[in-house]
């Protein structure tokens, strides 16, 4: 590299270090972080490559990942992913959900194409992310506006057109409060808007151990309770499904 390409360079960094203002946060002790080197973003791409390349365990990406998660100014993430944009004539389905796709501003020591997808999640009160399993991928879920009621299963067993499982996680969240999936720890998750918007930011790493990843719809109200206490559950169409769980009635 000669000193003009270097120059170049370093000019390139400076700008768009310079438009991420919000990145000289300080943290839990008043210490000002390198906002480079030490942007939570680039931790993310490193677990999900490590997921992704089989180095850690889905189980192990859920821990670091929430443990990031836990350390994520929500501020800062809001203005990273630019979320007031997202907002901008964000279409809110009858049923079930919509998203957008997140970008992510260029930052010294993250590729442009991430190992994992990003999305915000975003739905009306009572609508619903419809309670669905998954294979082979993993995800991390961060509230950033309103509420649900959040409830997780763990995956114990797959039938073909039943699965087997086990309830996990039964509670309200807010924003700033986050959870995960994965094929080791509750795999199947079901979100419920409880107040007049709701919104995720979704963290997506796909076709792991290189196989294909798969969604699985499940019709969690014709549960049958085993003798063990385990659920067992048949599947759904993602149809019915929506039209049964897209948006839950009140009587
Ligand atoms: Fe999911």
């Amino acid at each position: 590299m000669n000193r003009r390409q270097f120059g170049k360079g370093l000019l390139a960094s400076l700008s768009s270090y310079a438009l991420l203002d919000s990145l000289f946060a300080f943290n839990a002790f008043g210490r000002k972080i390198n906002p480079i080197a030490d942007h939570w973003s680039i931790q993310l791409e490193e677990y999900c490559n490590d997921l992704k390349t089989n180095t850690i365990s889905p189980e192990n990406w859920q821990v670091q990942v929430e443990g990031l998660l836990s350390r994520i100014e929500l501020a800062e993430l809001l203005k990273f992913i630019d979320f007031d944009r997202l907002l901008k004539g964000f279409q809110y389905p009858d049923l079930g959900v919509n998203t957008r796709p997140v970008k992510f501003p260029k930052l010294e020591g993250l590729p442009e194409n991430t190992t994992f997808y990003k999305k915000i999640f975003g739905l009306k009160k009572d609508r619903a992310i419809i309670p669905h399993g998954h294979s082979n991928m993993s995800s991390a879920h961060m509230v950033l506006r309103g509420g649900f009621k959040l409830r997780h299963y763990d995956k114990l067993d797959d039938e073909g057109d039943f699965m087997i499982i086990k309830p996990t996680i039964d509670k309200m969240v807010q924003t700033g409060d986050f959870s995960s999936i994965s094929d080791d720890r509750d795999n199947i998750h079901w979100f419920v808007a409880s107040t007049a918007s709701a919104f995720t930011f979704d963290v997506i790493v796909l076709d792991l151990k290189g196989q294909p990843y798969d969604i699985h719809n499940i019709d969690i109200h014709q549960q049958v309770r085993q003798s063990d206490g385990n659920l067992r559950v048949p599947k759904l169409d993602v149809d019915t499904a929506l039209k049964k769980y897209g948006k839950e009635t009140h009587h």
